[in-house]
């Protein structure tokens, strides 16, 4: 039944919103949940999807039978004429009002069931910044910053506080739980917990402007002691091999636009404009989602931007190719 639904939702678009991008990674699954608030919000949309096929059934069936049945069989026919049936009335009226009901009770339900943490699973803490068009993932009790990809311990509390800087975002890892909305000035909050350590595909779901559907991201789950492993690793700026293409490809990133925007730590670039770059070369896409970081995709990327992404606010720098290339080579040794 599950994947029937699966694969009904993705020919109908509803999972596939991203498919076009690039085919780096697979949409978003909206019925496969990986935790208990995911499942709570499938099992909801599976039972009333089943509810409106009986519904259509029975509603279609009704009318095929009364266009058949009374049909008009001699020209000068005239049909028996009634006015009104109150028993009729009153049926075709409170049946619908108690189905109503009836879902809306199941729906409070489900938001209260999904709407808080549940207590007692540990908890780590993320501020999420919407941007056009990526995501600003920080850590205020790591000291870690980090875009578009968000790691996390499977089996524990991810709590969230939701900003924008520009416009109206909207943070959706469909397998882990529901859309919250991410509003310049106001902070919402919303919680994750992925069951299974794995990759999940999140998607902007609040049209912010021509690159909304390239607004995707990843949550990363991994099991606690790596995630330890992979704090250590973000809390210290990654090392630049002292000579060959990465070196040249750091004096290249110092002496450019670059800083204006991105962070490395541990250089001269401190801009915040961007996502920060300290461990890019340890990520698996670019672009928010838009493209596998690849060395291909990244000289594609840096040679020309607004090809790639349009509308981004990444302007295309002019750099040789020979410098580009060590960029390149620095960007990628950023593990
Ligand atoms: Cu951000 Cu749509």
């Amino acid at each position: 039944m599950r994947s029937f639904l699966h694969v009904l939702t993705r020919v109908l678009g509803i999972g596939g919103l991203a498919l076009a991008a690039a085919g780096c990674s697979s949409s978003p699954a909206i019925l496969a949940g990986e935790s208990t608030a995911a499942r709570s919000i499938g099992d909801l949309f599976t039972l009333l999807f089943w509810m409106s096929v009986v519904i259509f059934i029975v509603t279609e069936g009704v009318l095929l039978y009364a266009i058949l049945r009374f049909r008009r069989r001699q020209a000068d026919e005239i049909p028996t004429q009634v006015h009104g049936n109150s028993a009729l009335e009153v049926a075709w009226t409170l049946a619908p009002a108690l189905i109503v009901v009836f879902i809306f009770v199941l729906t409070v339900r489900t938001m209260y069931a999904v709407g808080e943490a549940p207590p007692g699973s540990g908890g780590i803490n993320v501020n999420v910044t919407g941007h056009q068009w990526w995501w600003e993932f920080q850590y205020p009790d790591l000291g870690i910053v980090t875009a578009d990809e968000l790691y996390v311990p499977a089996g524990t509390t991810v709590n969230l506080s939701l900003n924008s800087t520009d416009v109206i975002h909207s943070f959706w890892f469909p397998q882990l739980n529901g859309k919250t909305d991410a509003i310049p000035g106001r902070t919402n909050t919303a919680w994750i917990r992925a069951d299974r350590p794995g990759t999940y595909v999140g998607q902007c779901a609040e049209f912010c402007g021509t690159q909304h559907a390239n607004m995707r991201m990843f949550v990363v789950a991994v099991s606690p002691s790596d995630f330890d492993v992979w704090v250590a690793r973000m809390k210290t700026p990654a090392a630049t091999p002292p000579e060959g293409d990465a070196a040249r490809g750091k004096q290249v990133f110092e002496g450019a636009a670059c800083i204006g925007c991105h962070t490395v730590q541990g250089t001269k670039g401190v801009g915040k404009l961007g996502p920060n770059l300290t461990h890019i070369g340890s990520h698996k896409s670019l672009a928010a989602g838009t493209l596998d970081l690849t060395p291909d995709n990244l000289t594609r990327w840096l040679r020309d931007p607004q090809a790639v992404k349009p509308g981004t606010l990444m302007p295309k720098v002019d750099l040789a190719d020979a410098d580009r290339n060590a960029l390149v080579a620095y960007l990628l040794s950023l593990k």
